[in-house]
C-alpha cells in the first residue's frame, strides 16, 4: 500500500487507515473474535495506521487493539489514540476535559489499556473550549519530549485552533469528518492545513454507512451514533438516499460499489488525504481495501460532484448541540 507523510516532516503512513469505533458498540454489538481479524486483514493489507479513542467502549477498544496486536504486531502499526471525551457508564456525554493534568492522566490508562509504551498520534477528541489550545499541546508535548508519544494530533479543530497548534508544537495531523456528504472544510480548514503542511485523516467517508449500498439497513439498525446523526431521520433519509442512487449509478458503471465510489472520491482530494475505513467486518474491510483497484477520471469526478451538490444534502452531519460544542463549527 501506498505511504504517505504525515505532515511536513512527520511520519509515513499507510494512505488508508483502520478506523476502529464500530469495533466497540456505537453501531451496535461487534463480536471481538472477527474485529481482531479485522486489524490482523488490515495490517496485512498494508494499513498501519489504526485509529481508536480512549472513550471507544470506554476502554474496551484499546484493549481490543493490544489484543490485536500481541505476537510482535505492535511494531506494525501506527496506533492514533483520541481522548478527552467525558461519558457516564449510559453514554451520557459530559463534556470534554482537555486540560493539561488530565491529558496526561488519560495519557497513563490509555498506555495501559494499549499495552505500549507509546502511542504514535495523540489528540484531543474535541478542542476543550474551557482550555487554550496552547495548554493542550503543550501537556502532549512533554509526553512527546518524555517518550510516551511520538506524533500530535488534534480532531475537529478550526483553522484558528490549527494555527495556534501548530505555533505550540509540530500537529502531523487533523482529523475531520469530510465526505461528498460534508465538504463543510472546503472553505478555509483544507486550505489552513495545506499551508500549515498538515495531513487530514478523514473519518465519516461514508456518512454513518449512509454513502452505501446499504443504507436502508444501515438507517434501521440499532445504533447509538446514528440516532443523533440527522442525515439518518424520516424526510432527510428519503432525499439523502435520492443522492446515494445518483452516485451508486456511476459506481455501477465503473463496476464498483458505491462506498468504493465514496472511498475513491474522498482519496482523489489530494496524497496528504488518508480515509478511515470505519470496518468491524473483514468483508467491509475487504470492500473498501476494492477502492485501491479504483482510478477516477477528471470526468468521473466532475459527474460524481454533479450527482451530490454539497448544498443537496439534507440535514446537518450531527444534531445542533453537538455541532454547537465543535471548534470547527464556529465561524471564523
Ligand atoms: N474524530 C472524530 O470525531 C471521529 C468521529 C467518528 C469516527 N471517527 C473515526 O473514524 C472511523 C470511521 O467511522 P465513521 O463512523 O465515521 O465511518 P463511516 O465509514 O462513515 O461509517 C461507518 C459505517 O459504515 C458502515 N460500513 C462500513 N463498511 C462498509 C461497507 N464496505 N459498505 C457499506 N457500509 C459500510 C458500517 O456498517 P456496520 O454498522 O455494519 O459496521 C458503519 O455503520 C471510526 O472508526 C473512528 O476511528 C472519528
Amino acid at each position: 500500500m501506498q505511504q504517505i507523510k504525515l505532515g511536513r516532516d512527520g511520519p509515513m503512513v499507510s494512505a488508508f487507515g483502520l478506523g476502529c469505533m464500530g469495533m466497540s458498540g456505537g453501531y451496535g454489538p461487534a463480536d471481538d473474535k472477527e474485529c481482531i481479524a479485522t486489524i490482523h486483514a488490515a495490517l496485512e493489507a498494508g494499513i498501519t495506521m489504526i485509529d481508536t479513542a480512549d472513550f471507544y467502549g470506554m476502554g474496551h477498544n484499546e484493549m481490543l487493539i493490544r489484543e490485536a496486536l500481541k505476537g510482535g504486531k505492535r511494531q506494525r502499526a501506527f496506533v492514533a489514540v483520541k481522548f478527552g471525551s467525558m461519558r457516564g457508564p449510559d453514554q451520557k456525554h459530559y463534556g470534554d476535559d482537555a486540560r493539561p493534568a488530565a491529558t496526561k492522566n488519560f495519557l497513563a490508562y490509555s498506555l495501559r489499556r494499549l499495552g505500549t509504551d507509546y502511542v504514535d498520534l495523540y489528540q484531543p477528541s474535541r478542542v476543550d473550549p474551557q482550555v487554550p489550545i496552547e495548554d493542550t499541546i503543550g501537556a502532549i508535548a512533554d509526553m512527546v519530549k518524555a517518550g510516551y508519544v511520538r506524533h500530535i494530533g488534534v480532531s475537529e479543530a478550526s483553522a484558528k485552533t490549527l494555527r495556534r497548534a501548530q505555533a505550540t508544537h509540530p500537529i502531523a495531523a487533523l482529523q475531520i469528518e469530510y465526505s461528498l456528504f460534508s465538504r463543510g472544510i472546503e472553505r478555509e480548514i483544507l486550505p489552513t492545513l495545506r499551508e500549515l503542511g498538515m495531513a487530514l485523516v478523514a473519518y465519516g467517508v461514508l456518512s454513518g454507512g449512509l454513502i452505501s449500498d446499504r443504507a436502508e439497513a444501515a438507517r434501521t439498525a440499532a445504533s447509538e451514533i446514528r440516532i443523533r446523526k440527522p442525515r439518518f431521520f424520516a424526510e432527510n433519509f428519503t432525499k439523502n438516499v435520492a443522492l446515494v442512487e445518483s452516485l451508486s449509478k456511476i459506481a455501477r458503471e465503473k463496476g464498483a460499489s458505491t462506498s468504493q465510489l465514496a472511498f475513491a472520491w474522498v482519496k482523489s482530494r489530494g496524497d496528504d488525504v488518508v480515509p478511515l475505513i470505519g470496518a468491524r467486518r473483514r468483508d467491509q474491510l475487504e470492500e473498501a481495501l476494492g477502492t485501491l483497484e479504483l482510478k477516477l477520471t477528471a470526468h468521473e469526478l466532475a459527474r460524481i460532484e454533479q450527482a451530490v451538490p454539497a448544498a443537496a444534502v439534507a440535514g446537518t452531519r450531527y444534531l445542533p448541540a453537538a455541532l454547537a460544542h465543535m471548534d470547527s463549527e464556529r465561524a471564523p
